[in-house]
């Protein structure tokens, strides 16, 4: 019944707008966005569904399988192409895949969702599920507004899993969350844009990641101390360093892309951890631990085993 991650791959756009480029046009500066969020520049340009695509591709690309071999995609998205149909359907058919495909929308905590929900449909039978995270958050902020437009960025994230036989899932531990009684701190309207109480969605992530993490690590029986990597959403560094300060994960074990991406929404973890697996930070057995806060408000936070032989 059990799965590992045996491919990865991510793409992101070719334009770069740099933090030089909002001081031309809007009345902030280098100095504000990267003392208040760590961010220095971003990528932006694509439809969900092309950099989708491309990730995807790529994740199965290294793991050596197929779109026959694959028989499940999940798409974590807030901004899917269009409304109808899924996002997941146009990959689906570009890349040439076997079984069922749907679009999960828990905001930037959507990848680690739709890991749960791979998860637990691998437990009901299914043999090698893509999944993967892509978001152009871009598209839906007002670019004239400083508050916002300096912290969105657009990319796309992937990984496939395949069934190993292993009597355990490659998931740990998880914890999936929502408070929608605070919907109203960040939300889009269909055809508008993206309203956000900054302050408050700071104050309210720092809370909901601290307890989530708690709650997994203690559900795995793990210590902060066993995690080899820490794979957070990347909204903002202060955000960031303020969960590792609570929870005791040096900054060392922590996966940050920020500072190149900006907030990338549902592709950030994705993003974060293909990068880190390139960068060989990632040994058969390593505990990865990957948690999320979005729009909903949302949360998940999911410990998986890293490698194919357990
Ligand atoms: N440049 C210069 N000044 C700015 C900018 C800017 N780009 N943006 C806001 N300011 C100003 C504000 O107008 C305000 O001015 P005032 O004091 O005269 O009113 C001042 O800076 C301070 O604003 P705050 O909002 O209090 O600044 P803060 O330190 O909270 O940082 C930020 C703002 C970066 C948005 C922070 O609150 C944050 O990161 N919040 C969380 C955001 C987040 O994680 N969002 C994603 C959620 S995931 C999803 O589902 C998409």
């Amino acid at each position: 019944m059990g799965g590992s991650i045996v491919g990865w791959g991510s793409f992101l756009p070719e334009l770069v707008v740099t933090n030089q480029d909002f001081e031309a046009r809007l009345d902030t500066s280098d100095a504000w966005i990267v003392e208040r969020t760590g961010i220095r520049e971003r990528r932006m340009g694509g439809l969900t569904s092309e950099m989708a695509v491309a990730a995807g591709r790529r994740a199965m690309d290294r793991a050596g399988v197929t779109g026959d071999d694959i028989d499940l995609l999940i798409i974590a998205t807030s901004t899917p192409d269009r409304a109808i149909p899924a996002t997941s359907s146009l990959v689906h058919s570009r890349l040439g895949l076997r079984g069922g495909a749907f679009d999960l929308n828990a905001a930037c905590a959507g990848f680690a969702y739709a890991l749960v929900a791979a998860d637990g449909l691998m437990q009901m039978g299914h043999r090698c599920a893509l999944v993967i995270g892509a978001d152009n958050l871009s598209n839906v902020t007002d670019q004239t507004d400083r508050a916002t437009a300096v912290l969105f960025g657009d990319g796309a994230g992937a990984v496939v899993i395949r069934a190993n036989g292993a009597p355990d899932s490659f998931i740990v531990a998880y914890d999936l969350g929502v408070d929608g009684s605070l919907a109203d701190v960040l939300y889009q309207d269909h055809g508008g844009y993206i309203h956000m109480e900054g302050r408050e969605v700071f104050r309210r992530a720092v809370r909901a990641e601290v307890d989530s993490i708690s709650a997994v690590l203690e559900r795995a029986a793990l210590k902060p101390a066993d995690i080899a990597l820490f794979v957070p959403h990347q909204a903002n560094l202060r955000i960031i360093e303020a969960v590792n300060s609570r929870i005791g994960i040096d900054i060392d074990h922590t996966a940050i892309i920020l500072d190149k991406t900006g907030n990338t929404s549902a592709a950030s973890i994705p993003l974060a951890l293909c990068e880190a697996a390139d960068a060989g930070r990632l040994r058969e057995g390593d505990y990865v631990l990957m948690s999320g806060f979005g729009a909903g408000m949302t949360w998940a936070s999911t410990i998986v085993r890293w490698g194919e032989t357990r």
